[in-house]
């Protein structure tokens, strides 16, 4: 019998996914894992090396020098650490966005990144926010829920983050960037995003933060109660 549980969120760019997911792992006790954190600590290196993120062979001989590390300090952030130097507000820039998607369709970062994901639901009890969590990195998660809006929606919550950031890009240019992140991240060959067959669809378009809350919560301790 498996001694943890998962509760597996996937879901395209702005949906809403982390800020459900960790506010929930907070009342449930559960670890909170953000995975595009994960994957963006690789486009970051692989940016700050000046290779093209669509370069198969420049990334692949570059993460022999990646070590990532994943620190929960206690402020209720996921800290990401890139070989030793805490990275965690440096990718979050529409530049490491994109990288971020480029590099994660290669199968060699997939990958290298897999055990990690697996790692950590093998030992906590998680919350895993991501695009391929409940089709591939915990296909036996208790709880699968696939999140979504319309991308004008999504958009306009990314606006608003990024310019309370000090981001003056437009939200037209934001639309723009999420379409084409969403287009690459749902027909990559590998691991694409997709809504596994059990998982349930939230689609939060009508609805603000604490009614999209509440009904992933009712879905979670619907699904809890039965196992
Ligand atoms: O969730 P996010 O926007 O921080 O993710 C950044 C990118 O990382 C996303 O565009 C695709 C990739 N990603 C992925 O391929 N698989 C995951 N499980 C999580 C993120």
């Amino acid at each position: 019998m498996k001694k943890f549980h998962a509760v597996a969120i996937d879901g395209p760019a702005g949906s809403g996914k982390s800020t459900i997911a960790k506010r929930l792992a907070k009342e449930l006790g559960y670890v909170y894992v953000d995975t595009g954190a994960i994957y963006r600590t690789v486009g970051y290196y692989i940016w700050i090396c000046g290779i093209g993120g669509r370069d198969g062979d420049g990334v692949r001989r570059l993460l022999d020098d990646v070590n990532v590390r994943i620190e929960y300090p206690g402020d209720g952030l996921q800290h990401m650490f890139l070989n030793g130097r805490d990275i965690t507000e440096d990718i979050r820039t529409p530049e490491i966005s994109s990288y971020a998607s480029q590099v994660s369709a290669h199968k060699c970062v997939r990958d290298f990144l897999l055990d990690t994901q697996r790692d950590l639901a093998a030992s906590h009890n998680v919350i895993m926010d991501g695009r391929d969590i409940g089709t591939v990195v915990l296909p036996d998660a208790e709880v699968k829920i696939f999140l979504t809006a319309s991308p004008e929606v999504r958009a306009r919550r990314r606006h608003s983050e990024l310019q309370e950031k000090g981001c003056k890009d437009s939200y037209e240019k934001v639309l723009a960037d999420m379409k084409q992140r969403d287009h690459q991240d749902s027909t990559r060959a590998i691991a694409p995003l997709r809504q596994a067959e059990d998982a349930v669809l939230l689609d939060t378009s009508e609805m603000d933060l604490e009614e999209a809350i509440a009904a992933a919560k009712s879905i979670i301790l619907g699904k809890l109660e039965t196992v």
